[in-house]
């Protein structure tokens, strides 16, 4: 069983101008907690989880939820949704550092996995009005202010040196290093927008080519991962060479428009 994509894109909306609209560049100071330094969480973060996880539910009976506040206050509930068939991942605000700093860029995600593949994704920029809507095997829709329309596959470019890039290193150990460091030098450019929705995403329409990533907490990687491999693109871990999926947690993985790219980018990073 599966949402219907159209209630799920409302749902999305409904959080942002209930939950997180009313909050934008309206926080005051007790409204915002570090979980560790640099990781914020804001009271929006926290209410919209809440308000979208009954609801998710509702649209996927039998479904459970993984949400990245619940999982903060339980870490045992990543593990025990392990065994679960329907699952979804929320990530309430991607980019709360963005949020926080009253930047448009953030973004609402959730996800949906069946028996630990992703088969349903949206993406939501509120402030943007930029919606990104994937099912398996049925292609990636955008959906923005004056323009509905669906992606694309993306065949270009496919060498390093035309690449725009977002290399996210912090969780990546030392021995990764000079492989990062190669790539960066190869790279046409590269800059983090701090919020692995816009990679994704802008990997998956073309703003952007190629990103890394370590910590691959599903929250942050099930959605935009859907959204790029329904349009040709590639999220994949360059040791196991095994694709992105949401119960593996970390590993170096690569964010590729195309399978050539991908190729590239491994063979530097190795
Ligand atoms: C963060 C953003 C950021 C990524 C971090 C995430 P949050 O999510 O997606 O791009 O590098 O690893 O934690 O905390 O803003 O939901
Ligand atoms: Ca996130
Ligand atoms: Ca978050």
């Amino acid at each position: 069983m599966t949402a219907d994509m159209d209630q799920l894109a409302g749902l999305l909306r409904e959080a942002a101008s209930e939950k997180v609209l009313p909050r934008f560049r309206s926080l005051t100071s007790q409204d915002v907690e570090e979980k560790s330094r640099g990781d914020f969480v804001t009271v929006a973060d926290k209410e919209a989880e809440l308000f979208l996880t009954p609801r998710l539910i509702d649209l996927v009976p039998g479904s459970i939820v993984v949400g990245e506040e619940a999982t903060t206050a339980d870490p045992d509930l990543l593990e025990k949704a392990a065994g679960e068939e329907l699952t979804w991942y929320v990530d309430p605000i991607d980019g709360t550092a963005l949020f926080v700093a009253g930047e448009p860029g953030f973004a609402i995600m959730v996800a949906l996995a069946d028996k630990g593949e992703v088969v349903q994704s949206a993406i939501y920029f509120p402030v943007l009005n930029e919606m990104f809507l994937a099912e398996k095997g049925a292609g990636a829709l955008f959906v923005g202010a004056n323009s509905t329309s669906y992606l694309t596959a993306r065949t270009s470019p496919q060498s390093l040196e035309t690449a725009d890039a977002a290399f996210y290193t912090k969780h990546f150990p030392g021995q990764w290093a000079p492989g990062l460091k190669r790539l960066k030098e190869r790279v046409s450019s590269y800059r983090n927008e701090m919020c692995a929705a816009r990679e994704y995403t802008d990997i998956a329409r073309g703003a952007k080519d190629l990103a890394s990533y370590h910590r691959m907490l599903p929250w942050d990687h099930a959605p935009g991962s859907l959204v790029l491999s329904e349009v040709g693109g590639v999220a994949r871990n360059v040791e196991t060479r095994q694709d992105y999926r949401p119960r593996i947690l970390q590993g170096p993985h690569i964010l590729a428009a195309n399978e050539e790219l991908w190729q590239a980018a491994r063979k530097v990073l190795l």
